[in-house]
């Protein structure tokens, strides 16, 4: 049963808790047929998905990601408060139990927009609308993710790993399964903080 989706997006909270039960390929396929639903420039399409659930593959991913990631979490800001101490705890779950979650769905551009002068912005800006429809696709399913950037300190370990060919350019790593906690509302700025109406 799937969800409205305007109230998927208000509970598409990151899960950075998440079950080891497996999640089906059926089901990721449908993830993946939401992602490329999304809007992109000129419909060039320049996206490919790599579905990472190998445990030898993610045990090594998850390895570079860790001791990448180890400085960030050792120096973490002093005197957060509460929601943001609580991120930084389930990020750091999230790197440190990276094989245990069953699935990463590795987001990648390839650099062919405009057809003439393809430039990195529009690479990376096709990529995030599908990641966004992908995790909004899968709260209405009840399943989990978490939208990271841990390909930053791991890149070369998932080039290698998952033998991605230069031209293509991991831009998001989206961990998903079922949520080992609740999904809550989202929390944002009250809207009439971000908001102007003709003129800032
Ligand atoms: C571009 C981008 C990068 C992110 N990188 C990470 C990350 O590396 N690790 C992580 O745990 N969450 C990451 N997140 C999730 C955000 O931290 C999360 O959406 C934000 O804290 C708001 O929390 P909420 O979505 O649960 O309301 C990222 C989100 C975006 C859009």
């Amino acid at each position: 049963m799937t969800m409205n989706v305007i109230e998927a997006m208000e509970t598409c909270t990151a899960m950075r808790y998440l079950k080891e039960d497996p999640v089906p390929r059926e089901v990721i396929m449908k993830l993946l047929h939401a992602a490329t639903r999304a809007s992109n420039p000129g419909n060039s399409q320049g996206w490919e998905f790599v579905v990472v659930e190998d445990a030898v593959a993610k045990a090594e991913i998850g390895a570079a990601v860790l001791q990448g990631m180890g400085p960030a979490f050792a120096n973490r800001p002093t005197g957060m408060d509460g929601v943001q101490a609580r991120m930084y705890q389930g990020a750091e779950h999230l790197a440190t139990n990276f094989a245990k979650v069953p699935v990463w769905i590795v987001g990648c551009g390839r650099k062919v927009y405009p057809p003439h002068a393809p430039t990195d912005v529009f690479m990376y800006s096709t990529i995030y609308p599908a990641a966004q429809n992908l995790i909004v696709a899968a709260r209405s399913l009840g399943i989990g993710t978490c939208f990271t950037t841990f390909h930053h300190v791991a890149g070369d370990t998932l080039r290698r790993v998952c033998r991605i060919p230069d031209d293509v350019h991991p831009s998001v790593m989206i961990a998903v399964g079922y949520p080992e906690r609740k999904f809550m509302p989202v929390r944002r700025k009250p809207l009439e903080s971000v908001v102007h109406w003709n003129m800032f």
